[in-house]
C-alpha cells in the first residue's frame, strides 16, 4: 500500500473520500466544521450518525471547491485513543474496500491537539493509523480468480480484483515531517501484517513444513538478512527428537528454519523468537473432531509471526541482533504416525512420554527452545504458539495467555500489549501445577490432565529452556485465528507481528 503525506488544504484533493475522526465529544463540532467545509447535511451526524467505534457515514459534498467525492466521517468512541484510532483507521479503511475506492485521504490536521489529548507523539499517532488502515483493508483473496464471476455471469470478460492504490495523511506543515516519520513505520509494521496474515490463511496445501521454509527464505532475501533451513537429515542428524515423533505421521518432511537479523555495530541485545509452524494440526491419532477443523490451517501463526517480527527488526534497521527459530510439519494420522504411550528423547536429551498426539506443539517447542539457547545464548527467548484450547477458555478471543520467569520481561510485554491492540494477560507458573505433568515412565508428559491446561502447557515448555533467566511463553491460540473477527469473518488477525514491533523496537 503507498502512503503519502500531503499538507495541502483539505479542499484541494481529487480523491474518492476523504474520512475524518469524529469522536463522541465533538460530534456537533465536527458537524459544523464540515458542512462549512464540505457543505456536507451535517444534520445526518445527529440520527444516523453516533461516532460509536468503527461508526462509518457517508456523506456527499455539495462545495464547488471540495475537490474529494465523500467525506466519511469515523467514529472513534467517546475520546481519542490510540486503541480507537486504529479502529477507527481500520473501519475505513474496509468501508474503503467494500466500495471499491482505490485512492483515498484521511484528516490528520488535527494532530498535534489528539497528541495532547492522549499524551503520545504525533509520529506514534499517524502509525497506529496506517496500521489500522492496512489492518482494515487486508483481504484473503489470492486464491480467488475473476474467472468464477465471469462464468456465473456468462460473460466471459473477467472482472478485474479491486486493488487499492494509495492513502493520503493529509496534515499541517508543522506535523509533516512527525506524520512521514509514523507513517513509514505504520507501512512497515502494517504490510508485514498483512504478508503474515496470507501465510496463516493460507490452506495447508500451499502451507508445508518446505513452503514455511521458503517463505522466511524468501523475506530474508528480500530484506536482508540471513536464514538458514535444516533439513530431515540434519534435523534426524541433531537428534530433534520432539519434532520428529510430530512428523512421523506425515508424508511431507519437516523444517527447521534460523532467521538471523544482526545490525551493524555491536548489538544491544540478542533476542530469540520461537514459532510453532504446525502447518495443519489434525492432532494425529488422537484425532480431533472433524467440526472446525479446517481452522488447524492456522496452527503455524506463531512461526508466521516470528518471520514477520524478523522481518520487520531487519526493515526498521534495529539496534538489536534478533534470532527466528522456526519448526516445523503437519501433524497427521497414518501407519507411521507416534502412539499415544510412546516415549520421544528431544533434543535435550530429556525423555517425554506423548500422552497424547494431539498436544504436539509443546514437542516440536522443546526441541527449538533448547536447541535457540544451547547454540545462541540469547538475551531473551520468546516463543509464539497456538499452544491451547485451554488458553481460548481462559482469555477468549481478545488477549493471548502471557507466561514468563522474568517480572521484568512480563511489564515490557504487558506494556507492548496495551500499546500495539494486541494485549497479552499473565498466568502463573507455579511449580504447583508441576506433579499433573509428571510419568510414570518418562521424565515429563505432554499432558496436565484436569484443569490449568494452559499452565500445564506452559510448565511443559519450562522443562526445556534450562537454567535461563528470561523466557517468555505467548499462548495465541485465542486471538491469531478468531472465530469472531471484526468483520464476523473466520481468518487470521496477525496477532503478534504487532506486539514484537512494539517489544522489539522498544527495546533498551
Ligand atoms: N493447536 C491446538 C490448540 C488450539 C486449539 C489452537 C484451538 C487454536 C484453537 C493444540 O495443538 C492442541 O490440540 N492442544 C490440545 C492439548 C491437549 C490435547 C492437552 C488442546 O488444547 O485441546
Ligand atoms: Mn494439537
Ligand atoms: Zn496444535
Amino acid at each position: 500500500m503507498k502512503v503519502s503525506v500531503s499538507k495541502a488544504p483539505l479542499n484541494v484533493h481529487a480523491l474518492e473520500a476523504i474520512g475524518f475522526f469524529v469522536p463522541k465529544t465533538s460530534k456537533e463540532k465536527s458537524a459544523t466544521a464540515l458542512s462549512a467545509l464540505a457543505g456536507v447535511v451535517a444534520t445526518g451526524l445527529d440520527g444516523d450518525f453516533k461516532a460509536n467505534e468503527g461508526d462509518v457515514l457517508t456523506l456527499y459534498p455539495q462545495k464547488e471547491n471540495f475537490n474529494a467525492k465523500r467525506v466519511m466521517t469515523l467514529g472513534v468512541g467517546e475520546t481519542f485513543s490510540i486503541d480507537a484510532l486504529r479502529k477507527s483507521a481500520a473501519a475505513f479503511a474496509t468501508k474503503v474496500r467494500e466500495m471499491k475506492l482505490p485512492k483515498v485521504g484521511l484528516d490528520l490536521t488535527d494532530l498535534e491537539s489528539i497528541a495532547q489529548a492522549t499524551n503520545e507523539d504525533e509520529a506514534y499517532l499517524a502509525q497506529v493509523v496506517v496500521e489500522g488502515f492496512e489492518f482494515g483493508l487486508y483481504d484473503f483473496n489470492k486464491l480467488k480468480t475473476d474467472r468464477v464471476q465471469a462464468l456465473k455471469n456468462k460473460k466471459h470478460k473477467s472482472e478485474p480484483k479491486f486493488e487499492f492504490k494509495e492513502l493520503v495523511l493529509i496534515t499541517t506543515a508543522s506535523s509533516l515531517k512527525a506524520v512521514q516519520k509514523g507513517a513509514e513505520v505504520g507501512e512497515i509494521i502494517g504490510s508485514t501484517q498483512s504478508m503474515v496474515r496470507d501465510l496463516i490463511n493460507s490452506p495447508s496445501n500451499y502451507m508445508t513444513a518446505t513452503d514455511l521454509a521458503n517463505a522466511a527464505k524468501e523475506s530474508g532475501k528480500k530484506y536482508g538478512y540471513k536464514v538458514t533451513v535444516l533439513d530431515k537429515k540434519k534435523i534426524q542428524q541433531l537428534n530433534m527428537g520432539g519434532l520428529l515423533g510430530v512428523n512421523k505421521g506425515s508424508t511431507e518432511p519437516p523444517t527447521f528454519s534460523i532467521l538471523d537479523y544482526t545490525p551493524t555495530g555491536k548489538p544491544k541485545a540478542t533476542i530469540a523468537l520461537v514459532g510453532k509452524g504446525i502447518t495443519f494440526d489434525t492432532g494425529g491419532i488422537s484425532l480431533k473432531p472433524s467440526e472446525n477443523m479446517s481452522d488447524m490451517k492456522s496452527d503455524m501463526s506463531g512461526a508466521a509471526d516470528v518471520i514477520g517480527a524478523v522481518e520487520i527488526a531487519a526493515r526498521l534497521k534495529l539496534p538489536i541482533r534478533v534470532l527466528g527459530f522456526i519448526p516445523a510439519t503437519d501433524n497427521k494420522p497414518s501407519g507411521s504416525a507416534q502412539n499415544p504411550g510412546d516415549v520421544l528423547t528431544t533434543y535435550s536429551g530429556i525423555t517425554v512420554e506423548v500422552d497424547n498426539t494431539d498436544a504436539e506443539g509443546r514437542l516440536i517447542l522443546a526441541d527449538a527452545l533448547t536447541y535457540a539457547i544451547e547454540n545462541y545464548k540469547p538475551d531473551v527467548i520468546i516463543d509464539l504458539a497456538t499452544l491451547t484450547g485451554a488458553c481460548v477458555v481462559a482469555l477468549g478471543y481478545q488477549a493471548a495467555g502471557l507466561f514468563t520467569n522474568n517480572d521484568e520481561l512480563a511489564e515490557k510485554l504487558l506494556k507492548a500489549g496495551f500499546r500495539s491492540g494486541e494485549k497479552v494477560w499473565r498466568l502463573p507458573l507455579w511449580d504447583d501445577y508441576d506433579k499433573q505433568i509428571k510419568s510414570e515412565v518418562a521424565d515429563v508428559k505432554n499432558t496436565g490432565g484436569k484443569g490449568a491446561g494452559a499452565i500445564t502447557a506452559a510448565k511443559f515448555l519450562e522443562k526445556f529452556i534450562g537454567d535461563h533467566k528470561a523466557w517468555a511463553h505467548i499462548d495465541i491460540a485465542g486471538p491469531s485465528f478468531p472465530s469472531l473477527g471484526a468483520s464476523g469473518a473466520k481468518s487470521s488477525s496477525g496477532f503478534g507481528v504487532r506486539l514484537l514491533a512494539e517489544v522489539l523496537r522498544s527495546w533498551n
